[in-house]
């Protein structure tokens, strides 16, 4: 087994895939502020004339980060799952990771993501024919039910059928999309059937919490998504509280230098300045949201038009305060 689980103080994390978000400047960042264990791409559509976007490939050659990379599928049609996997034998991928758990309606009308839940035959189909056409090992992203939990044992004994490298639990139904409360009690139920690594996803925001859940569920790991977009250094802080060490935490200048990062990637972009500051922002809300949450510098940056406009705000928050 990869994953080494709760082992002398050591927790393993993998960052959630955020379509839009976990992009490989992210991961750059990530790697300065402290990388989890291991990537999952964004998911990757497979469709009949589906290839690997250059995207995928910068990520998986470009990234400056030592962690392992998983490529995300989302599609239903298993040949050409087939032939995408076969296309991704050239790349040195960890595994390719299949996305049952997408919530999103016009994602889940064309029957791939959440609503595979409801067809579990095309799951089982889908990772039988990648296992028999390379050698790349296969890892599922799902949710604990299409409508309710109570489908999670049904779930459960379909991925154990197979031979998994890692079973991602985001534990919420994909009807709940992000309302339901998560309900770990399942990640104990996905250890006791799978023999494979498994991994707690949902709502962990803090380093304590990640522990807490490691503790509570018994899992291999655990998975942060959005927590790591307001506070990039929360796998780092997880490593720390599990070794009982010193917590960093990030100065008002970190997280100027962290937002002016953020900002440079845009400036090569050929994009309005709107839309430069729109794309900035979806990393900056989330962190004036955590920095600041009853206070005006989320509501000043929602409001920002312009990126020097929004870079002022920051500068006047985080280094002139
Ligand atoms: C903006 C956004 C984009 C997402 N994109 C994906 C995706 O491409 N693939 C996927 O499996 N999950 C995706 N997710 C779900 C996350 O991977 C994760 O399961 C979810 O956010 C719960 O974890 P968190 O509470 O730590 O954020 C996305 C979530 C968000 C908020």
């Amino acid at each position: 087994m990869y994953v080494t689980g709760q082992t002398q103080g050591k927790i393993f994390t993998s960052l959630a895939p955020m379509r839009g978000l976990t992009t490989r400047h992210f991961m750059d960042i990530l790697y300065d502020c402290g990388e989890p264990d291991e990537y999952i791409s964004e998911f990757l559509r497979v469709h009949p004339t589906a290839t690997i976007p250059t995207d995928i490939i910068d990520l998986i050659e470009n990234r400056k980060s030592v962690a392992d990379l998983s490529i995300q599928l989302l599609g239903k049609e298993p040949e050409h799952f087939s032939r995408i996997a076969k296309m991704l034998q050239n790349y040195k991928i960890k595994s390719i990771n299949l996305n049952c758990g997408c919530p999103m309606p016009k994602i889940g009308r064309k029957g791939v993501g959440g609503t595979l839940l409801t067809e579990l035959n095309t799951i089982d189909n889908i990772i039988s024919i990648i296992s028999n056409n390379t050698n790349i090992p296969i890892s599922v992203k799902t949710r604990i039910g299409y409508k309710s939990p109570q489908e999670f044992a049904i779930i459960l004994n379909h991925l154990a059928r197979h031979k998994l490298s890692a079973v991602y639990v985001h534990a919420r139904t994909v009807k709940g999309m992000y309302d339901e409360p998560v309900d770990f009690e399942c990640i104990n139920v996905a250890k006791a059937t799978l023999d494979c690594p498994v991994i707690a996803n949902g709502d962990i925001r803090t380093a304590q919490e990640a522990i807490n859940i490691i503790e509570k569920t018994n899992a291999d790991g655990i998975m942060i998504g959005r927590a790591a977009i307001s506070n990039p250094w929360i796998f780092r802080q997880i490593g720390e509280l599990a070794n009982k060490a010193k917590i960093f935490v990030p100065t008002g200048e970190d997280y100027f230098n962290l937002i002016e990062k953020l900002q440079s990637f845009t400036s090569e972009l050929v994009l309005t300045d709107f839309q430069k500051t729109s794309s900035v922002k979806k990393y900056v809300i989330p962190i004036a949201d955590f920095v600041d949450p009853l206070g005006a510098f989320p509501y000043c940056i929602r409001r920002a038009t312009t990126p020097q406009e929004l870079m002022n705000i920051c500068k006047n928050f985080f280094v002139k305060k």
